[in-house]
């Protein structure tokens, strides 16, 4: 006779408690507008509670980048600024994000921190800037090209509105190869509609769709969860 330690039914619910909780936070609100937008109109009050611990290291990666430069720099998914204090003085900072509530919460970070080398915080979206050609000396972006529905059209934007010789700073998880981190990933990829990411998005679809320059690429934080890229654009 086998006892389980765990018993299966127990986890049974267990899961599908979480599920449905999950995607209570997640499901589309036809009130608020795109999925996206209504994913982290949810997100905002508790987003860095949440993720300020697992995102810190990519954050610090990329400014500790953005930092060895100076000029202007568009942080795209900008979200609730939680790198915006990273940046060094001398660097001018512009942030877009989708979200009006995160955005909301990266303003009062601006005032609360003294920010004075923020010039400003727009609601835009990644895959269609409204600035123009080589606007800005560099740019970074984390943990936003797996939850944009068309990553190649952002990296066409950030090639665009970065000046020839500038610089794309780029951190995200990518699907590992193998390992127990590829079947947790394969896992957790039945529920990537609930997630609102795609945790099988391959570090490929990032080099397929540019025809910037990889300088330098890193595996960041715990277990080499996350990847950052260091583009130049021609
Ligand atoms: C996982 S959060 C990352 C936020 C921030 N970069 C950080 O490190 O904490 C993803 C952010 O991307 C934003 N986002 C998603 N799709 C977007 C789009 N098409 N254009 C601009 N921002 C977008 C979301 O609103 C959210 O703030």
């Amino acid at each position: 006779m086998t006892v389980d330690l765990i018993p299966a039914g127990w986890l049974r619910r267990t899961a599908t408690r979480i599920q449905r909780k999950l995607r209570a936070l997640f499901t589309p609100d036809t009130a608020t507008g795109s999925s996206v937008e209504s994913a982290y109109a949810r997100w905002a009050p508790i987003y860095d509670w949440v993720f300020t611990a697992p995102l810190v290291y990519g954050q610090r990666a990329a400014a500790r980048e953005a930092n060895k430069l100076d000029g202007t720099l568009l942080e795209v998914g900008v979200g609730t600024g939680l790198s915006l204090p990273l940046y060094s003085r001398k660097l001018t900072v512009s942030g877009i994000d989708l979200s009006e509530p995160m955005l909301e919460r990266a303003r009062q970070r601006v005032a609360r921190e003294h920010l004075g080398n923020v010039a400003e915080l727009q609601a835009m979206d990644a895959s269609d800037l409204t600035y123009g050609e080589a606007s800005f000396d560099l740019a970074t972006v984390m943990y936003v090209m797996t939850v944009v529905p068309d990553p190649a059209k952002v990296l066409a934007e950030l090639e665009r509105v970065v000046r020839p010789g500038g610089t794309v700073i780029i951190v995200n998880h990518f699907a590992s190869e193998r390992g127990v981190l590829a079947l947790a990933e394969r896992l957790l990829a039945r529920f990537s509609q609930t997630l609102g990411w795609d945790p099988l998005f391959r570090r490929e679809r990032i080099l397929a769709h540019t025809s910037m320059t990889l300088e330098h690429e890193e595996r960041l934080g715990p277990l080499g969860l996350f990847t950052m890229m260091v583009f130049r654009r021609p």
